[in-house]
């Protein structure tokens, strides 16, 4: 599979590991930065990771940052994108069971490498179930495209 994945500062140590959990696992990894643990702002990655995963470069994202939380809203601002903050291999399969989650965002000072990797593997591994969860996808896409005030 081809996988981008992109992390700041914070997230880079385990960005690092998962680079190679997924070029172990056969897996074309495209990784986006940064490049060092010298500060830079998630923004910028998570929006490279996003426009990756929505453009079809990539078929899946992963972001890391200190919490996975900032990273993630950035992501999520790219449409198509579906970005979930996951701190466990449950959420983790949820996220892309129920969800359809492509992009999956970890937080590196939440979260050991060794629950990073089993949570990254779930998420690969599982496939989004569909059936009831379809509307509430077509849903949320279709709030990309809502200029309506609330
Ligand atoms: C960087 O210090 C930190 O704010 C960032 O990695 C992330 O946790 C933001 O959500």
């Amino acid at each position: 599979m081809r996988i981008a994945i992109g992390s700041d500062h914070a997230g880079f140590p385990l960005k690092q590991e998962l680079c190679a959990f997924l070029v172990d696992g056969g897996h074309q990894v495209d990784d986006l930065g940064t490049i060092d643990e010298e500060r830079v702002d998630y923004p910028d990655f998570g929006a490279a990771v996003g426009r990756a995963v929505a453009s079809g470069a990539s078929e899946l994202g992963v972001c890391v940052c200190g919490t996975g939380i900032g990273i993630s809203m950035a992501a999520n601002k790219v449409d198509g994108v579906r970005a979930a903050v996951v701190h466990d291999v449950t959420s983790a399969r949820l996220a892309k069971e129920h969800n359809d989650a492509n992009v999956l965002c970890l937080g590196a000072r939440l979260v050991g490498p060794e629950v990073a990797q089993e949570s990254l593997q779930a998420f690969l591994a599982t496939s989004w179930e569909g059936g009831r969860h379809a509307q509430r996808i077509d849903k949320i896409t279709a709030l990309e495209h809502d200029q309506s005030a609330p």
